[in-house]
């Protein structure tokens, strides 16, 4: 079982900067997630939240929840928040993040993720597969 979770503003996809993000709403995104998760046989839980003390609760669950790994996207909270940064790094599961877009490749503000140091690896730039790989990951180091 794995749980996938995405940050600030992310429920705006579709509307929000439509030539960064794409036209893919955060609804369609979720049933796409859901698709690859049947295809890999895995159980996921996918969750959105603007508040990083929701995300920071979750991430902190997540294992007594009987999950195997997270597929996060921490949208702006990538690039400042040591909160979740340390939320990371004081549980034990496989933490895979994931944008949408390459943040290497945007404003330089965006080249620093503070969460990533805790996270297993990052993908970035590959649109919405790059949950399909994070989860492909997680999937198979779990099993
Ligand atoms: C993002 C990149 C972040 O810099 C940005 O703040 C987001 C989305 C992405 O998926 O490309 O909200 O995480």
């Amino acid at each position: 079982m794995i749980l996938v979770l995405n940050g600030p503003n992310l429920n705006l996809l579709g509307r929000r900067e439509p030539e960064l993000y794409g036209r893919m709403t955060l609804e369609e995104l979720e049933d796409q997630i859901e698709a690859w998760a049947a295809e890999l046989n895995v159980a996921v839980t996918l969750r959105q939240s603007n508040y990083e003390g929701q995300l920071i609760e979750w991430i902190q669950q997540a294992e007594g929840e009987g999950f195997a790994g997270i597929v996060l996207n921490p949208a702006a909270l990538t690039h400042y928040s040591y909160a979740l940064l340390d939320a990371i790094a004081a549980q034990p599961l496989p933490v895979v993040e994931v944008h949408l877009t390459n943040v290497h490749a945007r404003e330089p503000f965006r080249r620093q993720s503070v969460t990533a140091a805790a996270a297993v690896g990052q993908i970035a730039g590959l649109g919405p597969l790059g949950y399909k790989y994070a989860l492909a990951f997680l999937t198979e180091k779990a099993r």
